[in-house]
């Protein structure tokens, strides 16, 4: 054993004395002995106590908490995000008889006290070594806050944006979500979630949450089931592969049975199927809301349902507490059910190594930072870099972009200067004044080389409704500092400033409230106040450069005809405006790629790339050729999956094959040559789906099934690889049997999932 390990054995045996002589800390090498031998020690009170999750609010009662947790009712927490606030909590617990370490979790979904970019973005950068250190980042965070659990990542596969969690998810695309998927689990858990800097990930929202009907948050979900195995199901069970150590169970129905009740989906599916050993989690309330589904007649039936069907651990709902008892008492529920779900829990703690010291991410208070949200405490660069790889170029006519470091630049919009904005939904610990917004990142970079000249513009919305709404979310602060001049005051000042610069940058589109939970919309479009300040901006006849701010697809017809440059840059995080001025003025040239298709309309959702085929495929021609389309606007997608602009062009010739035919066990090699034939160095992504040309049932027009992104200089050229196995070929068929058919298959290669080039290959 070398000095360091020696040094970290004793400080762990320091800090786990007061556990040392519990009865229970036996045989703690021996997880299983360890916890049969634990759980034989509980009384029923104390395991069904195991089973409770509360939220900790700044109102709750902590005396009264502490003498639960003491008394063995509470499992764990989540939002206490600080080592003093959960410290007492660990203690109260080593009061206890059996002294059962409490857990801390918290949703740490895109940062902990640095805030990245949301998962939509993230997915955007198509870089998996930046999306690894932000979990990596966001985990030594919170683990250093004391938190040992975040439920993360979200997973859901989003092809309805009107659905505000698109957000929260990495996109539309089964292949691209489950790379990142893995990465965001093994980031977040390290080598062990047992160790001092790891979180447990616990993945959400499971299953198919991001399914619901309408895009309206916590409607029903029906699906087939080849689509939920081949589409939706795959980027869960990447995170289950990949170690993860708990699962929340989503809010919705699936094909008409919740999940929170659902046996199939647990016990069937994730354990029996998967071999999941970790712990369930119900999402917020869920159980209570089993009456509401329609499926329990009342508490104890939901209570009852819910422990039949696998749900662990219950999240700010107490039916367990209350309804357990007598369930076990009439013989309802039996003491294995109960013992099952207590397993996991202690399973779980056991797994974050809290069992060997309780204090292992709570440390002692004099080694707690003197100042929690101290700057020093934040990965700035990290940020910033990551930020950078998630903004998307739409459009970029006669190279409006990059701005010049020098004249006048009109700085206007709603979104230009709003730090809670830059963070988007789910900031977790994050502070919005330790956020850059777009206004200081043009300041900080232009110093006195430029003038900019800032205006308002517009409100986010003069919709007094949407406004009070949106205002719901936050507690402390109105949400949105809504300005009350009349918006042709506001347009005028913003027209001003335009008439007297070079260019002109408008920051529009969502405030971060729009596109988060329980904010769905019935339109993509942003707001009309927001329109009108784009209209007369565009009458001055100055360049007009929109970034927009943004957590789903919009529908940017419009938009696209007023604006010489379109940069999307979702919501970007705390070093969000040094990112985006780091690419308008050209110190970055932009490489993100779009994770989600941007369709023209509302009308046109659901629109995705990989649908399946049909009958009667849209074709050009003489109007009223019965394929399908609508009438009233051109067919496809604004911007197609995979689509991104860079500052420099680059060229992709078509695929070589090293063989046409594949056979079983083997693989085959696809080449391509990739060329920068621009003036700039820059990085793009190329792209690789596969078409399976006749099988049994239909299949995709396209599948993304792999991807390498790369940067190349000004000229360069590359050849790059990829290979293909039958494996990449496997689908779910009717009898949901996981088989690659043989037959002819396209491979496509592209810059985005529209402009591909193929070769045929067949599998033999
Ligand atoms: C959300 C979950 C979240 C939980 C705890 C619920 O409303 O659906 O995603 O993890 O709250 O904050």
């Amino acid at each position: 054993m070398n000095k360091l390990c020696l040094l970290g054995l004793l400080v762990s045996l320091a800090s786990q004395s007061a556990f040392a002589d519990s009865p229970a800390a036996a045989p703690l090498q021996d997880k299983q002995a360890f916890i049969a031998n634990l759980l034989k020690q509980m009384s029923v009170e104390e395991k069904i106590g195991q089973l409770r999750l509360i939220s900790i609010g700044p109102e709750m009662p902590r005396e009264k908490i502490r003498e639960e947790i003491a008394a063995g009712r509470i499992g764990g927490t989540f939002n206490s995000i600080t080592r003093d606030e959960n410290r007492p909590m660990q203690d109260a617990a080593m009061r206890g008889r059996l002294k059962i370490p409490m857990f801390f979790a918290y949703d740490v979904i895109h940062g902990h006290r640095t805030i990245f970019p949301i998962s939509l973005g993230l997915a955007a950068s198509w870089d998996m070594q930046a999306i690894a250190q932000v979990g990596r980042t966001s985990a030594l965070e919170a683990a250093a806050d004391g938190i040992d659990m975040t439920f993360a990542p979200m997973v859901d596969i989003a092809r309805d944006p009107r659905w505000g969690r698109t957000s929260e998810g990495f996109g539309e695309d089964t292949y691209l979500v489950s790379r990142i998927s893995r990465v965001m689990v093994e980031s977040f858990q390290g080598h062990s979630p047992a160790n001092a800097d790891s979180i447990m990930a616990s993945v959400k929202h499971f299953a198919l949450y991001g399914a619901v009907e309408g895009g309206r948050d916590y409607n029903t979900v029906d699906m087939s089931p080849t689509r939920m195995y081949n589409e939706y199901l795959p980027p869960y069970r990447a995170a289950i592969d990949a170690g993860a150590g708990g699962v929340m169970v989503a809010l919705n129905s699936i094909n008409g049975v919740p999940a929170t009740s659902n046996t199939w989906l647990m016990n069937d599916l994730l354990r029996r199927d998967w071999g999941f050993k970790g712990v369930t989690v119900s999402d917020h309330g869920a159980i209570t809301e089993l009456v509401r589904h329609g499926v329990a007649a009342d508490g104890k039936q939901a209570a009852q349902l819910a422990i039949k069907a696998g749900i662990d651990m219950s999240m700010n709902d107490t039916l367990y507490g209350q309804e357990l008892p007598g369930l076990l008492k009439s013989g309802a529920v039996s003491p294995a059910e109960l013992d099952n779900a207590v397993r996991e829990i202690l399973g779980a703690k056991y797994d974050m190594g809290l069992f060997a010291d309780p204090y292992r991410r709570i440390g002692q208070a004099k080694d707690d930072p003197a100042d929690t949200y101290a700057d020093s405490r934040l990965h700035r660069d990290i940020a910033r870099d990551v930020a950078r790889r998630s903004l998307v170029l739409l459009e970029n006519r006669q190279q409006t972009l990059p701005l010049k470091k020098s004249g006048t630049i009109a700085l206007v919009g709603p979104l230009a200067d709003a730090p809670i904005d830059m963070m988007g939904s789910w900031a977790a610990a994050g502070r919005p004044h330790q956020s850059v917004t777009v206004r200081e990142g043009l300041r900080r970079a232009l110093g006195d080389k430029a003038r900019v000249l800032y205006a308002k513009g517009s409100n986010v919305t003069g919709d007094k409704a949407v406004l009070d709404y949106l205002n719901f979310l936050n507690f402390d602060a109105p949400e949105i500092v809504d300005d009350p001049r009349p918006a042709a005051v506001l347009i005028d000042e913003a027209v001003k400033a335009a008439r007297q610069s070079d260019v002109v940058v408008a920051v529009v589109g969502e405030s971060r409230g729009m596109s988060h939970e329980s904010s769905s919309r019935t339109t993509l479009e942003i707001p009309a106040v927001q329109r009108e300040l784009i209209k007369a901006l565009k009458a001055t006849g100055k360049p007009l450069v929109l970034v927009l701010m943004n957590g789903r697809p919009l529908s940017l017809a419009w938009e696209r005809e007023q604006a010489d440059a379109i940069l999307e840059t979702w919501f970007s995080g705390t070093e969000g405006g040094n990112a985006i001025a780091d690419v308008l003025l050209g110190d970055y040239n932009p490489s993100g790629k779009l994770a989600i298709t941007f369709p023209r309309s509302v009308g046109q959702i659901p629109m995705y790339y990989n649908h399946l085929r049909i009958g009667r495929p849209f074709t050009p021609g003489k109007p009223g050729n019965y394929t399908s389309q609508y009438f009233e606007e051109p067919n496809g997608p604004l911007y197609p999956f995979g689509y991104g602009l860079s500052y420099s062009t680059f060229s992709v010739s078509a695929p070589s094959l090293s063989s046409t035919t594949l056979k079983q066990g083997q693989s085959l090699e696809v080449s391509v040559r990739v060329k920068n034939t621009g003036q700039r160095d820059g990085e793009t992504v190329v792209q690789l789906y596969l078409q399976d040309v006749a099988a049994s049932m239909s299949r995709p027009v396209k599948e993304l099934k792999n991807f390498q992104k790369l940067m190349l200089k000004a000229g360069e050229e590359r050849t790059l690889h990829f290979t293909v196995q039958p494996d990449d070929l496997k689908f779910y068929n009717s009898q949901l049997q996981w088989v690659a058919e043989p037959g002819e298959f396209n491979v496509q290669v592209g810059l985005d999932s529209e402009t591909v080039q193929q070769q045929r290959f067949e599998l033999l």
